[in-house]
């Protein structure tokens, strides 16, 4: 790590508990406030993937506070995966599992098809979250050109279940 991640690495706090018991909570809002954190982050981000994405797709919701950063900085569109509800007008859905209960991914299909997708969310735990995501991305027709993730969780099997061998993390635990 550079020295500026290495510093991004420590504003990223950990609350013990949250929001159930036995869940280590990462809270990225130290890095976020932090400029040059944050931008030290984004560029880590979208760095192995430079000219291979025409969009980025970012997670709601803590997905959306990198993903729409990483656009601008790569001069890309955005591409809001939205949770079930949200969208007027969602042109596909995708369930996925969650400790209790179950939840959805939208998005509307305004892009091209083969549009190349660099999807970007802030934490890899099972995965589940990002499976889903690369399942809407096909089935609105476009390609999966990377997955990029701030931080990723051990030992959840996260990294099988998204089962993208181009899945890049800029820390883990
Ligand atoms: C969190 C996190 C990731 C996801 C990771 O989002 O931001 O998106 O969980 O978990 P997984 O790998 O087990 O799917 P969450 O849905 O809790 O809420 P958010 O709307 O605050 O991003
Ligand atoms: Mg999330």
């Amino acid at each position: 790590l550079s020295p500026e991640l290495a510093r991004a690495e420590a504003l990223i706090r950990e609350i013990a508990n949250y929001p159930s018991p036995g869940i280590l909570f990462r809270d990225i809002t130290p890095l976020l406030g932090d400029a040059g954190a944050l931008r030290a982050t984004v560029d880590a981000l979208i760095e192995p993937f430079n000219g291979l994405f025409d969009v980025v797709a970012g997670l709601e919701a803590r997905g959306f506070l990198l993903a729409s950063a990483a656009a601008y900085a790569s001069g890309t569109g955005l591409m809001p995966i939205r949770k079930a509800g949200k969208l007027p007008r969602p042109a596909a859905s995708v369930g996925y599992k969650l400790e209790y209960g179950t939840a959805e991914v939208e998005a509307h299909d305004d892009f091209a098809p083969g549009t190349r997708v660099l999807l970007i969310d802030d934490v890899l735990a099972t995965g589940g979250t990002l499976a889903a995501a690369h399942e809407l991305v096909e089935r609105l027709g476009y390609v999966a050109a990377g997955t990029s993730v701030l931080f990723e969780i051990d030992g959840l099997g996260g990294r099988e279940t998204v089962a993208d061998a181009s899945l890049h993390t800029v820390f883990r635990s």
